[in-house]
C-alpha cells in the first residue's frame, strides 16, 4: 500500500479519544484476523465497533462490477477497507485523521491495491474518476469539514464530479425517523435523545435525514436515481441486508438481536415487535433504524439475491457473543434477585399485595430490550424517574 501525507494540516480534526490507541495497540498486537483474541481481553463497545468483522457486512453482498476503482472517502480506522481492497481492482481510502489511518496502516499492510490519502476529501485534488464511491458513515459529518453555506451539496457536489458517468455513490447512513430513536436511544450523532426525530437542536450541526429528505438532497447534487436497502439492525452491525424486494417478515425479523450502542438503558421498548407491526403497515421502508443507497445519474439496475448473500454474511461467533451477552442481555438469577432501579425500587401495589416487579418480571439470559418492554408494559410502571421528577416539581402532578 502506499500512504500520501501531501493533504495532511497537522490536524486530526475528528477523534473518539483514547479508545482509538486501545484498538491501534490491539491490531498491532493480534491484527484484523486475531479478533478472538482481542474480544477475550475486551468486549468494550469501541473495540467491539472498530475490530468486528460483522462491520464488514454492509458491503460483502454488494455486486461490485469487475475491475472496480473506488474511493472510500471517510475510512476512519479501515473496518471495511480490507473488504473493498478484496471487491475492488483498486481503492483509495481517504481520512482526516493520522492517528485513525495508522489503524489502516496496520490493517492493510499486505495490500497492493490501496492508497491512503491523509487529509480532508474536500481539499484533495484526484487525478482519476471513479467506478463507486463510498461514504459509510460519513455524509453526517459534511457541516463539520466543508467550509459552504450549504455544506450537504457542496460536499456531494464534488462528490459527483469525481464520479465516472455511469458510477455510483454507495452511502450507509442512520434513519432521522429510524424507530430505535422513537424507543428513546441516544441520536448517535449527538448523542442526544429525541434530538433527530424533533428536529435537531442545532440547526447546522452534524445530522443525518429520513428516507425522503436523503433521497431529494441527492437529487440536488445530480443523482437522480436512488435504490434503498435496510441493513438491520443497522449499518454498523448488520446481520442480515433488506430491499425493497426482499422485505423482512414476522420470522426474518427475528434473526438478530436489537442494541443501541451505548447505552440500551434508555430504551423502552423492544424495536422487533414495533418492526413486525410497522411491516404489517408497509410503515416498515421508513423507519428501518439505517439505509444502504445505491445513488447514481444513470438509471440503477443492480441485481443481488439478498437471501442468498445473507447467508454468507459473517456470523456472530462465540467470541462475539460475549460482547452482546455483556452489554444486552440480562445476567444470572443471583444478580437479578440483587438488583435495584437507581435508587429507588419499583414496587407495585394493588389493595392488598404487594408484588415486586423486579423480581417477578426479569428472566435470566432475555434481552434487555424485551425486558424493560415488559416492565414498561406493567401497570405499576410510571415513565422513567427524571420525567415523573420534572412532571412531580413544575407541574405538581404524579405525586
Ligand atoms: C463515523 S467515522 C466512520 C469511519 C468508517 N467509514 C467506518 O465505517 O468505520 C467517520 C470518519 O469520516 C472521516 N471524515 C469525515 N469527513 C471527512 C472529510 N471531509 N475528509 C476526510 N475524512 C472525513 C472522519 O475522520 C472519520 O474517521
Amino acid at each position: 500500500m502506499k500512504v500520501n501525507y501531501d493533504f495532511y494540516t497537522g490536524n486530526d480534526s475528528y477523534c473518539d479519544g483514547d479508545t482509538e490507541k486501545d484498538v491501534i495497540s490491539y491490531l498491532k498486537e493480534y491484527g484484523e484476523e486475531g479478533y478472538k483474541k482481542i474480544f477475550e481481553k475486551d468486549v468494550s463497545w469501541p473495540v467491539y465497533y472498530h475490530i468486528t468483522p460483522i462491520r464488514k457486512n454492509i458491503l460483502k453482498w454488494y455486486p461490485f462490477k469487475e475491475n472496480a476503482e473506488v474511493l472510500e472517502i471517510g475510512a476512519g480506522m479501515g473496518a471495511i477497507t480490507n473488504i473493498l481492497c478484496e471487491k475492488a481492482s483498486f481503492v483509495t481510502a481517504v481520512d482526516l485523521s493520522k492517528q485513525r489511518t495508522s489503524a489502516i496502516i496496520e490493517r492493510c499492510k499486505d495490500k497492493d491495491n490501496l492508497e491512503l490519502i491523509v487529509g480532508n476529501f474536500n481539499d484533495i485534488k484526484f487525478s482519476k474518476k471513479f467506478d463507486y464511491i463510498t461514504l459509510i458513515g460519513v455524509l453526517e459529518y459534511a457541516p463539520l469539514y466543508t467550509n459552504s453555506n450549504n455544506p450537504f451539496k457542496s460536499f456531494l457536489d464534488y462528490i459527483k464530479t469525481l464520479l465516472k458517468d455511469d458510477g455510483k455513490l454507495l452511502i450507509a447512513i442512520e434513519n432521522q425517523m429510524g424507530i430505535k430513536y422513537f424507543s428513546g436511544a441516544p441520536e448517535d450523532h449527538t448523542g442526544k435523545i429525541f434530538d433527530g426525530i424533533t428536529g435537531y437542536e442545532n440547526k447546522d450541526g452534524i445530522r443525518t435525514f429520513g428516507k425522503l429528505e436523503l433521497t431529494n438532497l441527492l437529487k440536488n447534487s445530480g443523482f437522480d436515481n436512488t435504490k434503498f436497502y435496510y441493513p438491520l439492525p443497522d449499518y454498523k452491525l448488520p446481520i442480515k441486508i433488506f430491499s425493497d424486494e426482499y422485505m423482512p417478515n414476522e420470522v426474518t425479523i427475528n434473526d438478530y438481536t436489537p442494541y443501541v450502542a451505548n447505552d440500551n438503558l434508555g430504551v423502552i421498548f423492544d424495536e422487533k415487535k414495533v418492526y413486525s407491526e410497522l411491516i404489517k403497515n408497509n410503515m416498515f421502508q421508513n423507519m428501518a433504524n439505517s439505509f444502504f443507497i445505491e445513488a447514481s445519474s444513470e438509471e440503477i439496475d443492480t441485481v443481488v439475491d439478498l437471501e442468498k448473500e445473507n447467508k454468507n454474511l459473517y456470523k456472530i461467533d462465540e467470541s462475539e457473543q460475549k460482547f452482546f451477552d455483556e452489554h444486552y442481555f440480562v445476567k444470572n438469577q443471583d444478580e437479578i434477585q440483587n438488583f435495584e432501579f437507581s435508587n429507588e425500587r419499583i414496587v407495585a401495589t394493588d389493595a392488598s399485595v404487594e408484588v415486586d416487579v423486579n423480581k417477578t418480571l426479569i428472566d435470566e439470559n432475555k434481552r434487555l430490550q424485551e425486558e424493560l418492554n415488559k416492565i414498561a408494559n406493567s401497570w405499576s410502571w410510571k415513565i422513567t424517574k427524571p420525567v415523573r421528577d420534572f412532571r412531580t416539581k413544575y407541574k405538581n402532578i404524579d405525586k
